[in-house]
């Protein structure tokens, strides 16, 4: 509360109260949480608040459970607690999985299996219902559960066969010390209350892409039927007569099945309901959590009140339905949705520092790589306080660890993929005007950037950068770099070069508000080390026509050579290790060709080093076109929409088309790659809205929302902005804008800033089957660090890349295909 009226004093003059403009539509009902659920897409599909802690699914053992539950090829082993969404890596979390019973054979308790590898089953694949707040599946075995969660409490209802039958077995359920990585180190602890049935424990477990360890806490309720008896279990074997354990690892590569079970002297119509909370202080206030956030064990209460936040999350966002597909609201809003399950709120749960209402912590950043580029930038629209309370967060995090994260999860130092991209995300929050908000330390914020630009951590695999003596004194990192500063994987140096560079870039934004000329200048010219590594001429590569690559290059200047389609998509070897490996390439998880295009504060600069807009045309379409990119890898997102640089919007609404719904479609498998916390879902959204953020910079490319109008009301101010498109076509043949208006005013600049939003105008788009010549003057490009060069007298040759285009859609403008596109 304290930051809202904060904010409302910053970013108004006037006082007055934010009511969101209530839309008939209701948003929720085209909310698909299992999209993303095969595949791949690893996304957590079952009940979680809004950023909320408590997560609560059934977890199956397929290969893919990254997020506890897939609808493919798995068997439930239990129904955990603390989930992740779309991360790729190990299993994340999963903790403390409860497991039901019917009753045991022979009602011996010893006759139940406990360890999950024995006592997994399958499930009914059409029983899964997952909306908002919820979760419910059967299982093969008649047994169903529902569950629904508040910020650090699950709630489970489970259902037995002979639910209602008086001689119908007595249902048994355990809590299992355990994760789905099978991570929990020695002398996890669990104590049963033999009166009440209550659990408490905790259990240490590893990070699932980071280093250190966390531990964890719970508090477990059960109600619905009398106690009949309850206690431990150690891997096969249980008893009611010990109410206390604590357990090693052991020695084997899964840790020693452990924990709790409490067995119920009937088995209840209505089922038996398991409440479990979670902490990361202690069990008491796992126990606190639990009995504030779902008192009365009100399963319809607690569903309601996640389904009430939700739907206030989403309340701010519209769109015209008409004409359109359902399948493309439930894309978009199911992305929407997903933008908002991780990162996750831990305030008042971090046992390193002090949390606070006013002092926030949010964890499960989980990578920043990942969210800086559309996920954090969205949220700055949709969710502006929860976006200030991240920063606030990430500042913080500086503050106590001494680093900004690059990747964040459960208390732990996640591990860098690349630059320092907080920067990324504090110079784009900075710009859109949250640096009017003086409740985040902007002072410190910066101190922090400026720590990742000038001093090198000893550990640079998990903050900041390596090699800054060579970049400081060489203007780039060399392959193979002599650092003995610092230690890290000494791989990706033309993707760390390229990322420093921007992240230098953000710098200097931010510099421009909050530090002296020198640091502008100083951020600004280092951001442009990236022509350091461009490499004019074609090594021993593949040809693929176009010369003139970024390269590595060693300390003495010398150049090495990487076949520029390596980790490509099309790279010719399937086992290229591009990951984070010490045998790793000089790119991260992309090639050459793709990082190519990586320099988004001088597009300019770039356009003109590759031989104009044409030539940046064609190659733009040959990166897409021959599949070297590919959409389920951020790396991609802004190349759909660089076309903008080179005065050609409309086909950056081609390419937008191209992949949405190709490669998004709101089916379990519709993902394209793992959604990596909302990523995915974010560039949905934002690429479905129309405006498409360059992050760190003020700017939205505009193309052609894929409904007939999209409005957004500020959280922060209460004003709608509105785009609408006039002569809007459903059939999507219709998508070049031939002119526009902001407020009634003519508008020509391909681009617009925060303010759209902040001010609530509107930008009315005229649509034809044409590319037209909107947008396409110099006058009219985003702005770039370099002047724009090579665009003739301001007139672009709109045949390239068009005519081939046409083809390539089929469906857009068929009749004119071939037609030269110059107007
Ligand atoms: C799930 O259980 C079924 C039946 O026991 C079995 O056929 C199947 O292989 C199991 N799947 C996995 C992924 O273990
Ligand atoms: C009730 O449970 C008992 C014992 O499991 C079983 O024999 C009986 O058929 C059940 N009755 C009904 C109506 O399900
Ligand atoms: C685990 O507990 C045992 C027995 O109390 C103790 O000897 C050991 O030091 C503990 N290990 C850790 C890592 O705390
Ligand atoms: C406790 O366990 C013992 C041994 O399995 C069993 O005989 C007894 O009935 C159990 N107590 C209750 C209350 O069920
Ligand atoms: C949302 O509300 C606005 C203003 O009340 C209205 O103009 C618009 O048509 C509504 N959108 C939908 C999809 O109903
Ligand atoms: C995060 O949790 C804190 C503490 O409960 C709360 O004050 C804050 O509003 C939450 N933030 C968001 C964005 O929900
Ligand atoms: C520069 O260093 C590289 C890598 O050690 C080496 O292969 C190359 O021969 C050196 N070039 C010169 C001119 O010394
Ligand atoms: C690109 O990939 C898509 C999907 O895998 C495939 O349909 C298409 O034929 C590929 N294009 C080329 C040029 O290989
Ligand atoms: C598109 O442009 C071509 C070539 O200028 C022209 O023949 C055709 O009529 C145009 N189509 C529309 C729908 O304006
Ligand atoms: C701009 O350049 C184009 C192509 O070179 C030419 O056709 C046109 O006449 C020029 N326009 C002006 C105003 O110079
Ligand atoms: C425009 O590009 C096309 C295709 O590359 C080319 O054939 C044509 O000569 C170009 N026109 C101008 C005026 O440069």
């Amino acid at each position: 509360m304290a930051n809202r009226n904060l904010l409302l004093c910053v970013f108004s003059s006037f006082i007055f109260i934010v009511t969101l403009a209530q839309n008939t539509t209701d948003n929720l009902k085209y909310v698909d949480q299992l999209i993303g659920s095969a595949n791949g897409g690893n996304v957590f599909p079952g009940a979680t608040l809004p950023y909320g802690m408590a997560k609560a699914v059934a977890d199956v053992d397929s290969q893919s459970n990254q997020g506890g539950f897939t609808t493919e090829n798995g068997n439930v082993t239990g129904f955990g607690t603390m989930h992740d969404s779309g991360t790729g890596g190990s299993p994340s979390l999963g903790n403390f999985a409860l497991f039901p019973y019917a009753s045991c054979p022979g009602d011996d308790v010893n006759r139940c299996r406990f360890p999950k590898k024995e006592r997994k089953v399958t499930y009914k694949p059409e029983s899964v219902k997952a909306s908002p707040g919820y979760f419910g599946i059967e299982l093969s075995s008649g047994m169903k559960a529902d569950m629904t969660t508040a910020q650090h409490t699950s709630l489970f209802r489970f259902s037995f066969p002979s639910s209602g039958n008086s001689t119908g077995g007595s249902p048994l359920i355990l809590l299992d010390l355990t994760d789905l990585a099978d991570s929990r180190q020695d002398n996890a602890t669990i104590s049963v209350n033999s009166e009440t049935g209550r659990m408490t424990g905790s259990a240490r477990f590893l990070p699932s892409f980071g280093s250190g360890t966390w531990i964890g806490y719970f508090c477990a309720d059960f109600t619905g039927a009398a106690i009949r008896d309850n206690g431990v279990f150690v891997n096969s074997r249980a008893s009611n007569a010990t109410k206390e354990i604590k357990i090693t690892r052991s020695i084997n590569a899964s840790p020693l099945p452990g924990g709790g079970f409490i067995r119920f002297a009937s088995n209840p119509a209505d089922g038996i309901l398991a409440r479990i909370a979670v902490s990361l202080i202690s069990s008491e206030q796992a126990c606190t959590s639990a009995e504030a956030e779902i008192p009365d064990f009100d399963f319809e209460g607690t569903h309601a009140a996640a389904e009430d936040a939700w739907r206030e999350k989403l309340s701010p966002i519209s769109v015209s339905t008409t004409g359109v597909d359902p399948s493309l609201l439930t894309n978009f809003f199911s992305g929407i949705y997903r933008t908002m399950v991780n990162p996750q709120n831990y305030t008042g749960e971090n046992p390193k520092w002090e949390t606070s209402a006013s002092a926030p912590y949010f964890d499960s950043f989980y990578c920043l790589w990942d969210s800086f580029r559309s996920q954090l930038p969205f949220l700055t629209i949709l969710d502006p306080l929860a976006l200030t309370q991240m920063v606030q967060s990430l500042i913080s995090t500086y503050e106590h660890e001494g680093w900004l994260p690059d990747c964040r999860m459960t208390l732990c130092k996640g591990y860098t993929q690349g630059g320092s991209n907080a920067d990324v995300v504090l110079a784009d929050a900075y710009i859109k005007g949250l640096g009017a908000d003086r409740s985040i330390d902007w002072e410190t914020g910066y101190s922090a950037v400026v720590k990742d630009a000038e001093i090198e951590p000893f550990s640079w695999s998990n903050e900041g950068r390596g090699g800054l003596d060579s970049w400081k004194a060489l203007g780039y990192i060399p392959t193979q770099d002599f650092d003995y500063n610092g230690f890290g994987t000494m791989t990706r140096s033309v993707s760390r070069t390229l990322e420093y560079a921007y992240n230098d870039f953000c710098i200097a934004k931010m510099a421009e508000g909050l530090a002296d000329e020198g640091d502008v200048e100083k951020y600004t010219e280092r951001s442009g080390n990236w022509k350091n590594l461009f490499y004019g001429y074609l090594f021993n590569g593949q040809d693929t026509g176009f010369t003139g690559f970024f390269q590595g290059r060693f300390q003495n200047g010398t150049w090495h050579n990487q076949d520029p389609l390596w980790c490509s998509t099309i790279d010719p070897s399937s086992s290229r290790i591009c990951s984070l490996q010490n045998n790793g390439q000089e790119t991260f998880e992309s090639s050459l060709w793709e990082y190519g295009f990586y320099v988004p504060g001088d597009q300019a600069g770039l356009i003109a080093t590759y031989g104009g807009p044409d030539a940046f045309v064609k190659r733009l379409d040959y990166l897409h076109d021959q599949n070297i990119t590919y959409i389920g890898n951020e790396p991609s997102f802004l190349t759909v929409f660089q076309y903008h640089y080179a005065g050609r919007p409309a086909l950056s609404a081609v390419r937008s088309h191209f992949y949405i719904p190709r490669y998004f479609s709101p089916t379990n498998a519709g993902l394209p790659g793992n959604d990596d916390s909302g990523a995915m879902g974010s560039f949905v959204a934002m690429s479905m809205m129309g405006l498409f953020p360059n992050p760190g910079q003020n700017v939205y490319l505009i193309t052609p929302p894929f409904f007939e109008s999209v409005s957004i009301t500020s959280p922060l101010t209460g004003k709608t902005a509105t785009i609408r498109n006039v002569n809007f076509d459903p059939t999507y043949a219709g998508i070049y804008i031939q002119s526009a208006t902001l407020d009634g005013k003519p508008y020509t600049k391909n681009w617009i800033d925060h303010s759209f939003f902040t001010e609530g105008k509107e930008l009315v788009l005229t649509l034809g089957r044409n590319e037209s010549a909107w947008g396409a003057r110099v006058e009219d490009l985003p702005p770039s660090l370099s002047e724009y060069v090579g665009f003739g007298n301001g007139t672009v040759n709109r045949t390239v890349g068009f005519e081939r285009r046409w083809r390539l859609e089929g469906r857009v403008g068929s009749v004119e295909g071939g037609a030269s596109g110059l107007l």
